[in-house]
């Protein structure tokens, strides 16, 4: 964090700016379970933060407030049932302090993409005002105020590489010996809702006598502890795609161009419409990301590495 006047550190909280990145996630594993009496799906997954970053910068104010620019500017609501004033919403009551902070996002991950663009904002409120406000709380105790909030809020207040159990909320890191892997970010035009992605694949399940049962993420597991980008191309699973590719039949097109550009594989993000590639290296994604940009079926593709933190002050 850097105050604005280095002298001026109030005994509780920043004066501020309180600046935080956050990161967007993939899914390198995604097991869905049936549909529980709540309306989530069981779920057994593996996420990954990665290198495309949202920045949410946290100031003193009389009232909360939110502005924006970057991607989705103009189309987000930026009322009470924007994610990040949930958030702020949610922190102050926990904390039981007044929910009061001039709150400035910058978006580089796109609106409903199946990177949980708006999960990720919402995590970076609470770093944010957790650090603004001197409420001081815990990683953990942000994570539990962040379940309430949506199923990736919590993954994204930790970063790295975890497994997601419950409806995606519980989280346990991974903890293996550092390896980057490189990715390719094929963005598509417009999004797809979540929630249809996973009405999407009821609807597809009930043609099938007995609902499959939940995958767990042993193989991926496995192929992250070999460090072999190969094999974890091979281990690489999403059960969300089916419902992605019936809502968005040209995504198969952009799978089909990145593996033909060279990727090591290629899945649907989450809920998608983002497909993401496995290559071997930093330059085998700039090559893949060269072909699938000329194939002219993207909105924008990227490359971006991880793992990396979660939301951070800094
Ligand atoms: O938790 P979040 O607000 O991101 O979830 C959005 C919607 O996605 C839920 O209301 C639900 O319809 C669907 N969902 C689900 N099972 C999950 C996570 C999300 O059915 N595990």
């Amino acid at each position: 964090w850097r105050p604005d006047d280095e002298d001026e550190r109030p005994r509780r909280g920043m004066v501020g700016p309180v600046r935080v990145r956050v990161p967007a996630k993939v899914n390198l594993h995604l097991g869905v379970g049936p549909l529980r009496p709540d309306g989530y799906h069981e779920l057994n997954t593996v996420y990954q933060a990665i290198s495309i970053h949202d920045e949410l910068t946290a100031r003193r104010g009389d009232t909360l407030t939110l502005t924006m620019e970057g991607e989705g500017a103009g189309e987000l609501a930026l009322d009470e049932t924007n994610l990040v004033i949930k958030a702020a919403r949610a922190l102050a009551a926990h904390a039981g302090v007044p929910a009061h902070a001039r709150l400035h996002l910058r978006k580089q991950i796109p609106l409903a993409g199946g990177l949980a663009g708006g999960s990720a904002d919402a995590a970076a409120t609470l770093v944010a005002c957790d650090a603004l406000w001197g409420t001081d709380l815990s990683r953990d105790d942000l994570a539990g105020i962040a379940a309430g909030l949506g199923s990736d809020v919590p993954f994204l207040v930790y970063g790295g590489t975890a497994l997601g159990t419950g409806h995606g909320e519980t989280i346990s890191p991974i903890l293996a010996r550092p390896v980057t892997w490189h990715w390719v970010v094929a963005i598509a035009d417009g999004g797809l809702s979540t929630p249809a992605a996973y009405r999407e694949l009821d609807r597809l399940r009930a043609e099938y006598a007995a609902p499959p049962p939940l995958r767990n993420a042993d193989a991926l597991l496995a192929a992250l502890r070999g460090r072999d980008a190969a094999r974890l191309g091979r281990a690489l699973g999403n059960d969300l795609q089916a419902a992605a590719l019936s809502l968005r039949p040209a995504l198969a097109e952009t799978l089909k161009a990145g593996e033909a550009a060279g990727a090591l594989a290629g899945i649907v993000s989450g809920s998608g419409p983002t497909c993401v590639f496995l290559a071997s290296d930093a330059g085998h994604a700039e090559r893949v990301a060269a072909e699938l940009t000329a194939s002219g079926l993207c909105r924008t593709v990227r490359t971006a590495y991880g793992p990396v933190p979660g939301a951070r002050v800094g």
